[in-house]
């Protein structure tokens, strides 16, 4: 199934949309989130304004591209759960599809990260994509653990942003 939704064994996973905007404020305007997605000097959580802004990418993107990032809800109750997906970049010098994941900071260590790092891999292959990415601060261990458990292995420590990351790559490729 490669649709717009998704749904995992507790979560439900919908293609934003722009009357999302008050979820990407409270998650992306959370200090606890900002804290290693950007941190010092990256300019911590972020205002109404530039949530409203990310969610307009991540629109753009599904429409470009066809996938994207999803907004992740409790199946059982509909409670808001993360951000979490799959988007194109340029990392490291080289074009590549990223698995990329935002916890809502009352929701962590349920392993509701893990469940939707695999969710976003098995959609990248569903969708015939050569392989996926993945990179966090290389003190973000919980993050490290996520990819690795969805299946992406260390490759190099990456300078991105101008701080050090975690860089790992899952391929897909078959070999012959
Ligand atoms: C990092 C983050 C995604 C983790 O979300 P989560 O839903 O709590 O993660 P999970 O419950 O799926 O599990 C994380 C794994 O890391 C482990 N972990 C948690 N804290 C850890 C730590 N300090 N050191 C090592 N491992 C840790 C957990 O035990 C679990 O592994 P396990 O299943 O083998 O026990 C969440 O804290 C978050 O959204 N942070 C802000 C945004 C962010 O950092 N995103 C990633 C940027 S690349």
């Amino acid at each position: 199934m490669t649709g717009a939704g998704i749904t995992t064994e507790r979560l439900r996973g919908e293609r934003p949309r722009r009357d999302h905007a008050a979820l990407y404020a409270q998650l992306f305007g959370s200090d606890d989130v900002a804290a290693t997605l950007w941190p010092p000097p990256h300019g911590g959580a972020r205002s109404p304004e530039q949530a409203h802004e990310l969610l307009a990418q991540d629109v753009a993107h599904w429409d470009s591209e066809g996938f994207g990032p999803w907004l992740f809800f409790e199946a059982a109750g509909a409670r808001f759960a993360g951000h979490a997906g799959l988007r194109c970049g340029t990392v490291g010098g080289a074009p590549s599809v990223e698995v990329l994941y935002a916890v809502s900071p009352d929701r962590w260590g349920r392993g509701y990260a893990s469940e939707m790092a695999f969710a976003a891999v098995d959609r990248a292959r569903a969708l015939g994509l050569p392989g996926v990415v993945g990179y966090t601060l290389t003190t973000n261990h919980a993050s490290q653990r996520v990819l690795e458990k969805a299946g992406l292995r260390f490759e190099r420590t990456l300078d991105h942003a101008g701080l050090p990351h975690w860089f790992g790559r899952l391929s897909f490729a078959q070999i012959s």
